[in-house]
C-alpha cells in the first residue's frame, strides 16, 4: 500500500473545486484588479520600515542593489507560481499545489510554513503601522503616546533630537560621532506595542464581521499608496546629497554581513519581506474572471511594478538621509524630516499614505491566513472548527478570531526585525516547494493543460530553488531555530491530528 504521507489530492477533485464558486465568491477580478491586489499586498512594511533598517545595519546606500538581488529570487519563484495559478486556479495557493504534486505531508509542512508567512506578516506590518501612527500623532498632531507603549516588550528606546529611537550600536556610534554621549539622553524600556495590538484587534473584528473587501476599495488604497510614494521619489530627488551615496557600498566592518558584498546579501534577505504578497494574488484565483490568462499578469505584473518602485525609493531615501540615521520604524518619514522645510508638506501625506497602505496589507495577510487554515481544515488536515462558517456573517470566524489573537500577541511583544525574518523563512520555504512542484509536475504529468508555461524550463525553477535557498542562508541563525521550533510544533499536530483525519 502506498505511504499515506505521500497521498496526493487528486487533480480532478481540485479542478472540480476550482470550478465551484468558493464561499459564494463571484468571478469579478480582471487583469488590472489582480495586479492592484498584488501591489496592495506587496507594498507595506518592507519599503516603509525595513528598508531603513537594512540600509543602516547591513548595506548602506547599496540597499538598492539588495532590492535587485531579492527581486531576482522572487521573479523565478513568481514564474512558477504563475504556471501553477493558471493551471490549478484555486484558493489555498502553495499549500494546494503541494498537495497535488508532493502529497499530504509536504502540503502540511507548507501550510504550516504559510502560517509563518501570513499570520506573522500581519503582525510585522502592524508593528510598522504603529511606527507611522506614533510618528504622525507625535510630529504632525502634537499627541505623544508614552514611549513605553510604542515598541516590542523589553526593547530599549532612547530620546534623540529626531524622537525616540531603538537603542542599537549604529545609533550609539552615530551619536558619539556627533559628540553626544548616550548616557546624557533619556531612555525607557518598552512594555508593549499598544497601537500594533489595537490595529490587529480592529482588523480581526472587521474580518469576523465579514468585511467584503471590494476591488474598488483596494484600488483606491493602492492608488493612494503609489501616489504618495511617487511624490516622495519625484520631490525627494531634489533634496538628495550625492555625498550620502559615497561610499555607495560601505566597507565591510570585519563582521560577515555588516556592509560590503556580504552586507548587500544580508540586506537582500531582510528586505525580501518587501516582495512578499505577490503570491497572495494566487489565493484570489477563484475570484478571477479568466484565471488562465490573468493570473500570470497579476503575479508577475505586480512584482515588476513593485521592483521598480523599491529601487527608486531606496535610492532617494539613502540620498536624502545618511544611512546611519535610518534605523527607525518610519525611515521615509525621517528622510522627509531631514530634507527640511521644503519637503515638510509631504510629511503628513506620506504618513497617511503609509498608514492606509499598511492597513490594507494587514487585512490581506490576515484574511489570507484564515483561507489557508480554512482550506487545510476542509481537507481534514487541521482542526475542524477552523472550517466553521458563521451562520450570519458567513465568515470562518473561529479561524479569524484565533488568528487575530495570536497575531495580536506577536505584534505587541516581538520586535519587527525578528518577526520580519520569521515571515521570510516561511515564505522562502513555500517558494522553494512551489519551484520543486513545477519540476515534478512537468515530468510526471507532461500533458496537463498549462495556459502559462514558465519559460526556460527547467532552468527557471532550478534557479528559483537556488536563489531562495541562498537568500534563506543569509537570514539570522536565531530565526532558523525559532522556525525549527515552529516546524516541530507542526509535526506534533500533523501526527496527532492531521494524518488521522485527512480526507485524501
Ligand atoms: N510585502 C509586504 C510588506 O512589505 C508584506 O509589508
Amino acid at each position: 500500500m502506498a505511504n499515506p504521507l505521500f497521498t496526493k489530492k487528486p487533480l480532478d477533485i481540485l479542478m472540480k473545486e476550482s470550478g465551484d464558486s468558493a464561499h459564494g465568491l463571484k468571478r469579478t477580478l480582471g487583469k488590472f484588479n489582480l495586479m492592484a491586489l498584488g501591489v496592495g499586498a506587496i507594498i507595506g512594511a518592507g519599503i516603509f520600515v525595513l528598508t531603513g533598517q537594512a540600509a543602516a545595519q547591513y548595506a548602506g546606500p547599496a540597499v538598492s542593489i539588495s532590492f535587485i538581488v531579492s527581486a531576482l529570487a522572487c521573479a523565478f519563484a513568481g514564474l512558477c507560481y504563475a504556471e501553477f495559478a493558471a493551471m490549478i486556479p484555486i484558493a489555498g495557493s502553495a499549500y494546494t499545489y503541494a498537495y497535488a504534486t508532493m502529497g499530504r505531508f509536504v502540503a502540511w509542512i507548507i501550510g504550516w510554513a504559510l502560517v509563518l508567512e501570513y499570520l506573522f506578516a500581519g503582525s510585522t506590518v502592524a508593528v510598522g503601522w504603529s511606527g507611522y501612527v506614533v510618528s504622525f500623532l507625535g510630529k504632525n498632531m502634537g499627541i505623544e503616546i508614552p514611549p513605553q507603549f510604542t515598541a516590542a516588550t523589553g526593547s530599549e528606546l532612547i530620546k534623540t533630537a529626531d524622537g525616540w529611537m531603538a537603542h542599537t550600536n549604529e545609533l550609539v556610534t552615530s551619536l558619539e560621532a556627533s559628540g553626544i554621549s548616550i548616557e546624557s539622553l533619556p531612555h525607557v524600556t518598552a512594555i508593549v506595542n499598544l497601537p500594533a495590538v489595537i490595529i490587529v484587534m480592529l482588523i480581526t473584528a472587521l474580518l469576523t464581521r465579514g468585511i467584503k473587501e471590494s476591488a474598488i476599495f483596494n484600488n483606491i488604497i493602492v492608488a493612494v499608496k503609489l501616489i504618495v510614494i511617487l511624490l516622495f521619489v519625484a520631490f525627494g530627488w531634489q533634496y538628495v546629497h550625492a555625498e550620502n551615496w559615497t561610499p555607495f557600498i560601505p566597507d565591510n566592518t570585519g563582521t560577515f554581513g555588516q556592509f560590503g558584498v556580504s552586507g548587500i546579501l544580508r540586506a537582500s534577505a531582510v528586505i525580501f519581506f518587501a516582495y512578499i504578497g505577490f503570491d497572495a494574488v494566487s489565493t484570489a484565483a477563484q475570484e478571477a474572471k479568466n484565471p488562465q490568462k490573468d493570473m500570470p499578469w497579476g503575479i508577475l505584473g505586480s512584482l515588476l511594478i513593485c521592483t521598480l518602485v523599491y529601487i527608486l525609493v531606496s535610492f532617494v531615501m539613502t540620498g536624502i538621509a545618511p544611512y546611519q540615521e535610518l534605523n527607525t520604524a518610519a525611515p521615509i518619514a525621517v528622510a522627509i524630516d531631514k530634507a527640511g522645510a521644503g519637503l515638510a508638506w509631504l510629511s503628513p501625506l506620506i504618513k497617511i499614505g503609509a498608514i492606509a497602505g499598511l492597513t490594507s496589507v494587514i487585512l490581506v495577510m490576515l484574511m489570507g491566513q484564515t483561507r489557508i487554515f480554512y482550506s487545510m481544515a476542509n481537507d481534514g488536515l487541521f482542526f475542524k472548527p477552523f472550517s466553521k462558517i458563521h451562520p450570519t456573517f458567513g465568515t470562518p470566524y473561529t479561524s479569524t478570531i484565533i488568528t487575530g489573537i495570536v497575531a495580536m500577541a506577536a505584534s505587541g511583544l516581538l520586535p519587527i526585525s525578528l518577526l520580519g525574518e520569521l515571515v521570510s523563512v516561511g515564505t522562502l520555504l513555500a517558494f522553494i516547494i512551489v519551484c520543486i512542484g513545477i519540476l515534478i509536475l512537468r515530468y510526471k504529468s507532461p500533458d496537463l493543460k498549462r495556459p502559462f508555461k514558465t519559460p526556460f524550463f527547467p532552468y527557471v525553477p532550478i534557479l528559483g530553488i537556488i536563489c531562495c535557498t541562498g537568500v534563506m542562508a543569509f537570514l539570522n541563525g536565531i530565526t532558523f531555530l525559532i522556525a525549527l521550533g515552529w516546524l516541530a510544533i507542526g509535526l506534533v499536530i500533523y501526527f496527532s491530528y492531521g494524518s488521522k483525519n485527512a480526507k485524501y
